[in-house]
């Protein structure tokens, strides 16, 4: 079992390759097409995502593999070909997301801080989730950085639930990304790149603890973490090179070698920011892990302003889209060039 689930971990971290997280809620993706103004229905989900998925080219060469969304793990497109085999034509490995979100962590910081639910019937899910083709999943807790925040219950209440989650996923033949999150954006988000990087550090040691203590096999998973950045409401904020060298920095402190794979969420940050500093990370080098990206905004951003939900526009989403594939490709060898954008 464990050479199956480092197979299929490494496949993800394939050099050039990345993840596409296409696993917004209902509710989240809803926010999306509120911005180019389209109502959220089934199809019209449907219709995007099969856009996406549809590119094959920018598929094959540089997407390891997809996080769904329940409702897109059962969807078929439009001709009938359910998605998930759109997806595994092109050679991409469908996920899942399978946490029911961030909840108001009960307690005296229940405004600012959340837990993750989703563990009750997970057992259960994941077994179905692995009968409908998933072979990753992904479990997102969320960190907020405010004036006395985090606390500490927040941290390890958090981190033993990803390990939970994780120990689950490995029963089920399914490797876990576990995704600690400390957030750039927000209300609060106003602290600067320091402050990041401690909470960064004191998050992924209690992870990597935790994980430790359910017994999950580092080596059949998969980190997603924030890069170490100041908050975008921070007066302060840090260059490419500093955020490059911080995120590094706390994740070799941190992060075991026996992990094959680092992919980074982007968390608020812009297209290009989360491209070139993933590129200049690659180009540190000599690191124990593989890091690629596993963006949801920064890769799709684009392409929904592109299609903007209308039939005509999909060829020019898919360029969009692919676009940025590709640019985030070279950034996981470390070979992207601010240059090669304006070229598109
Ligand atoms: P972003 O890249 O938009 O942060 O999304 C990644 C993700 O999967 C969040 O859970």
């Amino acid at each position: 079992m464990t050479e199956k689930l480092n197979d299929i971990a490494r496949a993800l971290m394939a050099p050039g390759k990345g993840i596409l997280a296409a696993d917004e809620s209902s509710s989240t993706i809803k926010k999306r097409f509120d911005t180019i103004n389209l109502t959220s229905t089934e199809d019209a989900r449907r219709d995007y995502r099969e856009m996406l998925f549809r590119s094959t080219d920018a598929m094959k060469s540089h997407i390891s593999g997809v996080i769904l969304y329940d409702e897109t793990i059962r969807q078929k497109a439009k001709d009938g070909t359910p998605l998930v085999d759109i997806m595994k034509a092109a050679g991409s490995i469908p996920g899942i997301k399978v946490d029911a979100g961030a909840k108001p962590l009960a307690g005296p910081t229940a405004k600012v801080e959340t837990i993750t639910e989703g563990l009750d019937g997970l057992r259960e899910r994941l077994d179905e989730y692995y009968k409908l083709g998933a072979r990753f999943a992904k479990w997102r807790g969320v960190i907020t950085i405010a004036d006395g925040q985090p606390t500490w219950n927040c941290v390890k209440a958090n981190a033993h639930a990803l390990a939970r989650y994780a120990a689950l996923c490995q029963e089920a033949n399914i490797v876990p990304i576990v995704e600690p999150e400390v957030l750039m954006d927000g209300p609060h988000a106003s602290h600067d790149i320091d402050r990041c990087y401690e909470v960064t550090e004191w998050t992924l040691r209690t992870l990597y603890r935790e994980l430790y203590d359910a017994r999950v096999d580092l080596e059949g998973t998969i980190l997603k973490p924030n890069m170490v950045i100041a908050g975008q409401k921070s007066p302060k904020q840090a260059s490419a090179e500093e955020v490059a060298e911080k995120t590094v920095k706390v994740l070799k402190a941190t992060v075991p070698s026996a992990v094959p794979g680092i992919a980074f969420l982007s968390g608020g940050q812009s297209d290009e920011a989360a491209t070139q500093h993933l590129s200049l990370m690659n180009a540190i080098g000599d690191l124990p892990w593989g890091l690629t990206f596993s963006y949801g905004r920064a890769l799709q951003a684009a392409a929904i302003k592109a299609w903007g939900g209308k039939p005509e526009n999909v060829a020019a989403g898919q360029r969009a889209f692919s676009h940025r594939a590709r640019m985030n490709g070279l950034a996981a060898v470390g070979k992207w060039e601010q240059k090669l954008e304006k070229a598109a």
